[in-house]
């Protein structure tokens, strides 16, 4: 729908006037941020009593199995709806085996949550990058992550979680075909009824840094711009979504966030399934930095960020600020700023 200029301007158009009075503004406002947007991701360890904050990433930590519950309850209790699960095993090895053991770190976690805390809709991040003693997202040969091997652990990884309780699967290896071939796996394993929200278009992105460090994912050799995505690319992202959906994701993601905004529009416009958009770790830390620098107010940055990408198309959002922001709606305090 092409919009019609009006036949007049100044002074018979005064765009102040609706900004004229607070709820006029409110109003008029074209983007809202809600609780049932957000998606919190949990980092966990082996060990008890475990809650060790992450150095890079100020307010997030390193919990495990039975410390993670309280950390679900707390964000239960501020409205979040569902979180997304990251898994740091004790023992590592070439093809990341614990990912797809019965007693595995995520699927230990998932039965603890499941059973204390069942009203919360819980996510897994399947991949490998966490589980291997090289860090890379899959089975390597001859320097490179082999794509086809490494799909038949993923669909073993991915089962494993849905029999523990997971109640999505988010495949984040950039493996080409790894929707279709976890999609599969689960229809076999009688999980058709869990949906696979794809990590579709992700980048080979600098703003991953912190996240390595928490998740210990940083590769021993080389980098991941064999499987991840250049920068410089949007029309390579259309394809990637594209072929994601006809493998079979229920929603696709954008990753990351902040510097990728016209993906997300991009995803958007094109594509009728729900667009989530990782607001990495690196968009979470640069915040958290200049706050304590007192370079700028922590918090109406943040949501000017949330903003933004709810703004540019975002379905659900996956960010670490999610508690903060929660209590922020919760107490009526980003109204205040409008
Ligand atoms: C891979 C994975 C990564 C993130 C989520 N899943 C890291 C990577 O590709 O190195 C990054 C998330 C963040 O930076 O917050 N399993």
């Amino acid at each position: 729908m092409a919009f019609i200029f009006p036949d007049s301007d100044f002074p018979i158009q005064r765009p102040r006037r609706l900004r004229k009075s607070k709820p006029l503004r409110d109003l008029v406002r074209e983007t809202h941020l809600h609780l049932e947007d957000l998606i919190y991701p949990v980092f966990v360890q082996e060990g008890e009593g475990v809650k060790v904050e992450i150095p890079s990433m100020p307010g997030i930590y390193r919990f495990s199995p039975d410390t993670v519950v309280d950390e679900i309850k707390e964000a239960r209790d501020l409205g979040i709806k569902a979180v997304i699960l990251f898994g740091i095993p004790a023992h590592k090895d070439e093809v990341g085996s614990d990912s797809w053991s019965d007693t595995g770190i995520i699927q230990k976690t998932l039965e603890r949550i499941k059973k204390e805390v069942p009203e919360m809709f819980v996510i897994t991040d399947v991949c490998f990058c966490e589980y291997t003693s090289h860090g890379h997202c899959g089975v390597v040969v001859g320097g490179d992550v082999d794509n086809d091997l490494t799909l038949e652990n993923l669909k073993k990884q991915a089962v494993s979680h849905a029999e523990h309780g997971a109640d999505m699967v988010a495949p984040s290896g950039m493996m080409d075909g790894m929707v279709k071939a976890i999609r599969e796996a689960l229809d076999e394993a009688g999980f058709k009824h869990i949906p696979i929200m794809a990590y579709s278009a992700k980048y080979a992105s600098a703003f991953y840094g912190p996240f390595r460090d928490a998740a210990e994912s940083t590769p021993s050799f080389g980098d991941r711009r064999t499987y991840q995505m250049d920068v410089g690319n949007v029309r390579e992202a259309f394809k990637e979504i594209y072929l994601d959906i006809l493998e079979g994701a229920d929603i696709v993601m954008v990753k990351p966030a902040l510097a990728y905004l016209d993906v997300i529009r991009m995803a958007k416009e094109s594509f009728p399934v729900p667009i989530a958009a990782y607001n990495v770790s690196g968009e979470y830390s640069m915040v958290k930095a200049a706050e304590r620098m007192g370079w700028l107010d922590g918090k109406r940055t943040m949501v000017e960020i949330l903003y933004s990408i709810k703004r540019a198309g975002a379905d659900l959002i996956l960010t670490y600020f999610a508690k903060e922001v929660a209590e922020l709606i919760n107490k009526g305090e980003i109204e205040k700023w409008f």
